[in-house]
């Protein structure tokens, strides 16, 4: 019998003129973790899309489980086990872990599933795979990590033995990581087998079987386990040799250009609230704060952009105060933000690709009333090119590209701004890692430059390569600071849990 769980033959498809997946194949073996890996936009998401029934293949055989699928809708994927955790969660915020398990939960035949029985299946799945979930809280209550469980979880409990989660890593911290890593090596000695979207080549050479690389729409080729390194992995992927280490200059610093003093403001959860945060940027540094998700970060971000009231305290920027002065006034007064959640606040998507890079520029491509489209189109073509946004066509809608193609159109227009703070949420969260290099060196450019830059991120790879100076947040204070030259992962992983540089626990 053939072992392979599910087979893709010469996987065709198109949007428009835009061929996404040109001839690929995949496939996949009982029991296996198979990462697949490739640059932002090689088709990775789509062709999992189409395994999963969200689209309609232009071409090529899928056949799950030994049987031939002439379509395929989602309800017929779950329906032969085969699952999908999306990147952006699907979850609902207001109702509890439970109540979001057992929701649009179609019951077998002769069953239904009452919330008791709910309860003990989902406790069978903690103990079984050591899922660590808390049923009754309500997923605005819980971390994204938590909330990726109880999304694994409610594939599971509709049948799923072929799970695809795309990007799962992309959104979590490095422990929570390790976690995600030790349920998925349970999963798979349970006999589950495994898709896995990453652009982190380290962590994908850490827990995979297989690797399958694709770029521009084919398959490139895959690789079994101890037939790979990191070099061989991101050729195959880019066509060229990558380096992740930014050529770090200590530049002169300026003035202050960002003054945070005594901060105080709601949050989504109580131990994200700020309380009593202080802090400054000067001009030509990068200070990056560190930290888990959900410990004041996007709190105090919000609080800079004139998204979140300040209850007490006073935000400077450049010299004019903008303590709860309104998003417009902010940007005015010298801020460019790149905000963590490129959907809800970075990009129109409906909007064409060069609109968005323009939409903080409205005054300089206007002629009157008119938008002067011409040099719209020719900056536009040049911020594609600068930031190698594919496809590179200015006039699709941001709707079309994918997830690492449309943060570089959020970054390429927010660096352009010219702004003197520049707020990076982020930055390079689902971007490849050619796309990492070339982001990572336009913001040290842009320090360089005289900007000062506030950067957040939940990859200590990242804050330790870039950041001048670093700052370690935790249940909405400031609990650490240290010159980058301090600073190592695992000093930064202790404060970050709430630990003390001398060992002990509990915030000092
Ligand atoms: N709904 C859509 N409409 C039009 N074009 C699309 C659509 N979805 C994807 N594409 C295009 O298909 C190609 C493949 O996109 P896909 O999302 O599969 O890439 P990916 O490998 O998942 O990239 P990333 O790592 O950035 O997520 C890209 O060129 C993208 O612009
Ligand atoms: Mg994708």
């Amino acid at each position: 019998m053939n072992d392979r769980i599910i087979e893709m033959r010469s996987i065709e498809k198109n949007f428009g003129d835009v061929q996404a997946v040109r001839g690929a194949s995949f496939d996949l073996k009982q029991g296996e973790i198979h990462s697949l890996i490739g640059e932002n936009g090689a088709g990775k998401s789509t062709m999992m899309k189409l395994l999963y029934g969200m689209y309609d293949r232009d071409g090529g055989d899928i056949s799950i489980s030994g049987e031939s699928m002439s379509r395929i809708t989602p309800k017929l994927a779950i329906e032969r086990g085969v699952g999908m955790v999306h990147q952006e969660f699907m979850l609902v915020p207001e109702l509890t872990v439970l109540e979001n398990i057992i929701l649009g939960f179609e019951p077998k035949k002769g069953m239904m599933l009452d919330l008791q029985q709910a309860r003990a299946m989902v406790q069978r799945y903690i103990d079984q795979y050591d899922m660590d979930v808390q049923m009754n809280k309500r997923v605005n209550q819980i971390s994204v990590g938590e909330a990726q469980r109880v999304e694994i979880i409610k594939i599971l409990s509709r049948g799923a033995n072929v799970l695809i989660l795309d990007e799962p890593t992309a959104v979590l911290t490095p422990q929570e990581a390790r976690h995600l890593f030790e349920i998925l090596e349970n999963l798979r000695r349970d006999g589950k087998s495994i898709v896995f979207i990453s652009h982190r080549l380290n962590e994908v050479m850490e827990i995979s079987d297989r690797v399958t690389v694709m770029r521009r729409g084919e398959t490139v080729g895959s690789l079994e386990r101890g037939e790979w390194d990191y070099a061989k992995l991101a050729r195959m992927m880019i066509g060229r040799e990558v380096f992740l280490n930014v050529d770090k200059k200590q530049s002169e610093l300026g003035k202050p250009i960002l003054q945070v003093k005594d901060l105080w403001t709601s949050g989504e959860k109580e131990i994200s609230k700020i309380r009593g945060l202080s802090m400054e940027v000067r001009a030509g540094e990068i200070v990056g704060i560190a930290g888990i998700d959900g410990n004041g970060q996007s709190e105090l971000i919000e609080a800079i952009a004139g998204l979140r009231r300040v209850e007490k305290g006073s935000i400077v920027l450049d010299g004019t105060d903008v303590t709860n002065a309104a998003p417009g006034a902010v940007r005015r007064a010298g801020l460019a933000h790149i905000p963590e959640d490129r959907n809800l606040r970075g990009l129109n998507r409906s909007m064409s690709i060069e609109d968005n890079m323009i939409v903080t520029k409205l005054k300089q491509f206007s002629q009157g009333l008119r938008l002067d489209r011409k040099s719209i189109r020719k900056y536009a073509d040049q911020l594609v090119e600068r930031y190698d946004v594919r496809p590179g066509k200015p006039a699709l809608p941001t709707s079309a590209l994918s997830g690492g193609n449309a943060q570089k159109v959020v970054v390429a227009r927010e660096v352009e701004m010219g702004a003197k703070l520049l707020v990076a949420s982020q930055p390079t969260r689902g971007v490849d890692i050619g796309a990492i290099e070339s982001i990572e060196a336009i913001l040290e450019d842009t320090k360089s430059k005289g900007v000062a830059v506030l950067l957040v991120s939940a990859d200590l790879r990242e804050i330790l390569s870039l950041s001048d100076r670093i700052l370690v947040m935790y249940e909405g204070r400031i609990t650490g600071e240290m010159a980058v030259q301090d600073a190592n992962e695992d000093s930064l992983g202790i404060l970050m849990m709430g630990g003390t540089m001398d060992g002990k626990e509990g915030a000092p």
